[in-house]
């Protein structure tokens, strides 16, 4: 398609304060065309203030990886939208599978964490995916339907005027840091499926102008094949992320 390519880098619970100052010296070196790909990393929480502070912000933007459900309060441990855009973040993932299994995020808390997002300004990556259970079974499009359901339930979601701020990610949890990558034809498949289910209920041009990324297993041999599908319009990278090298040939994918 013709949006413009999209890149999110998922650091996940790992990095020290030395690994962090490398890996980012390392993505500060990467020679891309900001112009052409629009890149996002997502350290942890306590990382973020750092990555953000020396980071090239010509290059990259700095993501959360979650956020609370509500605003600043009494919610012991719970990180809210307005203190991410107190510290200058202004992305955040919502709805990774690992969030889903293993913190019990259902899909309406997807779509309420999306919606108090994108109330608060900030640009969001909801997150969906069958597992291979599912996929097995037949229920891969009934899975991807409420999942996307919980998001057009919400009317911060459906009332987005500038969809350059949200961006999907499919990310089948049977690929998710397996090695097990989708193929580009099953990426392609799911990809143009949600492309539809978006377009049923905020039409075409809403639709295609709406990245969609894949994510599970991305690295810096299959991102190419992938990046060619015509659906695909970026990636949401995990393991390959933590290494400058792998990460820049992936944010390269498109050219
Ligand atoms: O958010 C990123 C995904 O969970 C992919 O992780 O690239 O390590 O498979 P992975």
């Amino acid at each position: 398609s013709n949006n413009k390519f999209f890149v999110g880098g998922n650091w996940k619970s790992n990095g020290t304060k030395e690994s962090i100052k490398d890996l980012v010296a390392g993505l500060n070196a990467a020679d891309f065309d900001p112009k052409h790909v629009e890149v996002v990393v997502a350290p942890t929480f306590v990382h973020l203030d750092y990555v953000n502070s020396i980071i090239d912000k010509n290059k990259f933007a700095v993501s959360s990886q979650n956020i609370w459900i509500k605003g600043t309060g009494a919610f012991t441990g719970e990180i809210a939208a307005e203190t991410l855009q107190d510290l200058g973040i202004h992305w955040v993932i919502t709805g990774h599978s690992e969030r889903r299994a293993l913190c019990n995020e259902t899909n309406d808390v997807v779509g309420l964490k999306t919606a108090r997002a994108l109330e608060l300004g900030l640009n969001v990556i909801p997150c969906v995916g069958e597992t291979l259970e599912q996929r097995q079974s037949g229920q891969i499009f009934s899975v991807l339907d409420a999942q996307m359901k919980a998001l057009f339930d919400r009317q911060a979601f459906i009332a987005v005027k500038d969809w350059s701020k949200v961006v999907i990610a499919y990310e089948p949890v049977w690929a998710i840091g397996t090695g097990v990558v989708a193929t580009p034809e099953q990426a392609q498949e799911v990809h143009a499926y949600l492309r539809k289910v978006l377009g049923n209920k905020l039409g075409a041009e809403v639709a295609s102008s709406v990245r969609i990324l894949y994510g599970g297993s991305v690295n810096d041999k299959n991102c190419e094949e992938l990046a060619q599908k015509e659906d695909v319009d970026g990636f949401l990278v995990g393991g390959a992320s933590l290494q400058a090298a792998s990460f820049e040939t992936i944010i390269k994918a498109h050219a």
